[in-house]
């Protein structure tokens, strides 16, 4: 089709205004990982960015690590004096992350708990830990409605809660949806009938395909 060749000329454009240095190309073009090619874009990399300094955010909580493309944008924002804490169910995944994030010079606040994030998120609400200002949800998506709900647990008024992969080209709409796009479709629901969540949901196309995202912002 003739529009994905513009696509891509659209992909190289704003992905070149991301300005990624050589370990962010290093942790997107890493083929050491369980499923290479599925990190976000370089600009919805630099959008995670820009949300998290314009917020404010000091702590961030991230729902699937893969290489640690994202989680670099996002430690970057928050700086020394923040913190990350990725969820990774991968063993090799986790450590190929943080060989990017020593690399990137961001290792020594991004904590990566490995195992499945249904765990490693029900015990840092265990463990009573400090609230987060900002959660990137992107793992699995059937446990996308789990994930929010333990979102909503771990932060509080004023954080920001990012869904990746809101349209899995087309399939989140379908009437018989797979697992993983039931519980996209079901976790916007939640976040629409939940009076603390404002939805702001966008569709993006690109050489990867037609998906989206959605930013809920708490406002209670
Ligand atoms: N956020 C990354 C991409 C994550 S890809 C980026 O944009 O750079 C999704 C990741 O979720 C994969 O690494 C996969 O191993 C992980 N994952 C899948 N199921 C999981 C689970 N149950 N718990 C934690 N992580 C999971
Ligand atoms: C897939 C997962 C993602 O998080 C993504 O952004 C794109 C694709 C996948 O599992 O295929
Ligand atoms: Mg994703």
């Amino acid at each position: 089709m003739a529009s994905d060749v513009r696509w891509g000329e659209f992909d190289a454009l704003f992905s070149a205004l991301a300005h990624e240095d050589a370990p962010l190309v290093a942790a997107r073009t890493s083929r050491q990982v369980t499923s290479p090619g599925i990190e976000v874009s370089p600009a919805f990399g630099r959008l995670l960015h820009t949300l998290a300094v314009a917020s404010g955010a000091r702590r961030v909580l991230e729902f699937g690590t893969l290489a640690g493309y994202s989680t670099i944008w996002l430690a970057r924002a928050v700086g020394p004096l923040g913190r990350v804490v990725s969820l990774e169910l991968d063993r090799g995944n986790a450590a190929t992350a943080r060989g990017h994030l020593e690399a990137a010079g961001v290792g020594t606040w991004v904590d990566i708990l490995c195992g499945p994030a249904a765990t490693t998120s029900a015990r840092l609400v265990e463990a009573g830990v400090p609230v987060f200002d900002l959660v990137f949800i992107d793992a699995d998506k059937a446990s996308m409605p789990l994930y929010l709900e333990r979102s909503l647990e771990l932060t509080g008024p004023g954080a920001l809660i990012v869904l990746d992969n809101v349209v899995r080209g087309g399939r989140v709409l379908a009437p018989q949806a797979d697992p993983d796009s039931r519980g996209v479709r079901e976790a916007l629901a939640m976040a629409d009938a939940d009076p603390r969540l404002e939805v702001a949901a966008l569709q993006t196309v690109s050489a990867k395909g037609w998906d989206g995202f959605a930013v809920l912002r708490r406002v209670a």
